[in-house]
């Protein structure tokens, strides 16, 4: 079955939440928060999405979820790379994120583990930082080279 990673359009905002919820990843700001997601579609689902806050040249990557059927298959590691060229193509030098689960997953992709009082003031703000992502959660940032 063909599977397709593209931008996300308000109807599958719905299948989005299902998915984030399903993985335990915050969905309370999804409506207050300026997020563009990227989704995988085959078709008759959504299996994956992934997003990122937008402040050039920062951005916050968020909301990573592979269907638990597909797990292990590449389709995280793929969701990533289209992430990291959709924000490159924004003028975004540097993705941060926080993870509670996945950091040895965002390691292998070229994360490295960043301080939290180095994390610029834009991302420093945003209600994942501030408030979603427990305390404990790892912070990690990734240089972008813009295409
Ligand atoms: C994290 C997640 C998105 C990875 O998706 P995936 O499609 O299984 O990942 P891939 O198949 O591309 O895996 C790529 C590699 O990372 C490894 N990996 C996957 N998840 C991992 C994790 N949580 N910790 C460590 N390594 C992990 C895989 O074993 C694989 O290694 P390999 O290339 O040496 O074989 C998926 O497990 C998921 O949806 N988890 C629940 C939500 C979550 O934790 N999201 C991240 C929070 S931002």
């Amino acid at each position: 079955m063909t599977l397709h990673v593209r931008p996300a359009t308000e109807t599958d905002l719905p299948a989005i939440q299902a998915l984030l919820s399903s993985a335990s990843l915050p969905c309370a700001d999804l409506a207050s928060s300026h997020i563009d997601f990227l989704v995988a579609d085959m078709g008759q689902r959504i299996v994956g999405v992934i997003g990122v806050e937008p402040m050039p040249p920062a951005g916050l990557l968020r909301s990573l979820a592979v269907s638990p059927d597909l797990r292990g298959t590449g389709l995280g590691k793929q969701m990533v790379s289209a992430l990291e060229a959709h924000a490159a193509r924004q003028g975004i030098t540097g993705l941060t994120l926080l993870t509670e689960t996945a950091a040895p997953f965002f390691m292998q992709l070229g994360y490295a583990p960043l301080a939290r009082e180095h994390v610029v003031a834009a991302i420093a703000a945003t209600a994942e930082f501030r408030s979603l992502c427990p305390a404990a959660a790892t912070c990690l940032h990734k240089h972008i080279p813009l295409n």
